[in-house]
């Protein structure tokens, strides 16, 4: 095995972080827990998944008990984990391994690609960690860990195949998992994005970065475009017996199929006010806005509410759409509001 490989690797069975996911070195997790908390870990932290990863495991814990869960229940679930196709997609997926592969998930990273919401990391990830299958699992930490030590000045993504070639030239054939697990680790303690502790780290005389003094700077990034800054309304319906109005999103599109307080699009310009007023009731503005930072673009949300509660005899006419609701107010985190929602009913009950 390559020196680099033997030092981290002893340095994982030392320094491993006990998470509720994972088995200890040298152990295997079943597939089924470490597909749930590498899809929960797709850009929420650790910290978020930690709390969560075990409320799903306790409520759904087989594959097949996951795939035969209401789809409503599993969107609300993941209220506040963000991403939410990711729960859309885990719930197919789950169903697809159940109908379609007798409830076994697949054991290569290309097999498993083939399943909704699997890609390239995760893929490599489970056939690592749960089959010990001998595959590289690139997220950044991974990504930042082999940049540093090869002193790889191309800026991301542009270097992504340089950095995974030297990962799998360090794979060790007989402990991928562990491997994939090292590097994460590393780079979430030690070879942090910010001020490494470079006198801590066990590759610190391997380190190509370090010796020319590049480590801080790596890896370099091709410059983003600024996200545009988008703008919406949210119009809060109170009902006098203590319940709001709520509906659940189009399959579709942002936040699909996720309930939400009825709002406008988010299409930038700000429309005539009474077109977009639900039912031409009455609102007024609440002076404080909601923002929110989604992958592609920043959102302001304008609160309105009505004037006055709406009396209970005259909501109950009132022609509601598909998909709207009354639900009371006292349990809106039962609803599964996602975080830019639950905000908005933050700030319009902290008001009201
Ligand atoms: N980030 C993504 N997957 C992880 C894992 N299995 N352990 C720790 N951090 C992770």
């Amino acid at each position: 095995m390559n020196t680099i490989t033997t030092k981290l690797l002893d340095w994982y069975a030392r320094h491993a972080r006990a998470l509720p996911w994972r088995a200890p070195p040298g152990a295997r997790t079943e597939p089924y827990r470490v597909w749930l908390s590498e899809i929960m870990l797709q850009q929420t932290t650790v910290a978020t998944v930690r709390k969560r990863f075990e409320v799903f495991i306790r409520r759904w814990p087989t594959v097949q008990a996951l795939a035969a869960a209401p789809r409503n229940d599993v969107l609300a679930a993941w209220a506040g984990l963000g991403y939410y196709a990711r729960a859309r997609n885990l719930h197919k997926c789950a169903q697809a391994v159940v109908n379609e592969l007798d409830g076994a998930f697949p054991r290569t990273p290309e097999e498993l690609k083939k399943l909704p919401g699997i890609g390239d990391y995760t893929a490599g990830a489970i056939a690592a960690i749960a089959f010990g299958h001998p595959a590289v699992a690139m997220d950044t930490n991974a990504e930042r860990v082999i940049a540093r030590l090869f002193a790889v000045v191309e800026p991301l993504p542009d270097c992504k195949g340089t950095l995974r070639a030297h990962a799998e030239a360090l794979l060790p054939q007989e402990a991928p998992g562990d491997f994939a697990q090292a590097l994460m680790d590393l780079g979430a303690e030690i070879c942090t994005a910010r001020a490494p502790a470079c006198a801590l780290c066990p590759l610190q005389e391997d380190c190509a970065a370090r010796a020319r003094g590049l480590a801080e700077e790596l890896p370099r990034k091709r410059k983003k475009p600024p996200k545009p800054r988008r703008e919406g309304r949210a119009f809060w319906m109170p009902r006098a017996d203590g319940r709001v109005l709520l509906r659940r999103r189009p399959d579709e599109g942002m936040l699909g199929g996720m309930v939400e307080i009825p709002s406008s699009d988010w299409d930038g310009a700000p429309p005539p006010f009474r077109g977009h007023a639900p039912f031409n009731l009455d609102f007024e503005p609440l002076s404080a806005h909601v923002r929110h930072t989604f992958t592609h673009f920043h959102l302001s949300l304008k609160l309105l509410r009505l004037a006055d509660p709406l009396p209970t005899q005259r909501a109950r006419l009132l022609p509601l759409p598909p998909g709207w609701f009354w639900h009371p107010m006292d349990r809106l985190e039962k609803a599964g509001l996602p975080t830019v929602m639950m905000k908005a009913a933050r700030a319009f009950l902290s008001i009201s």
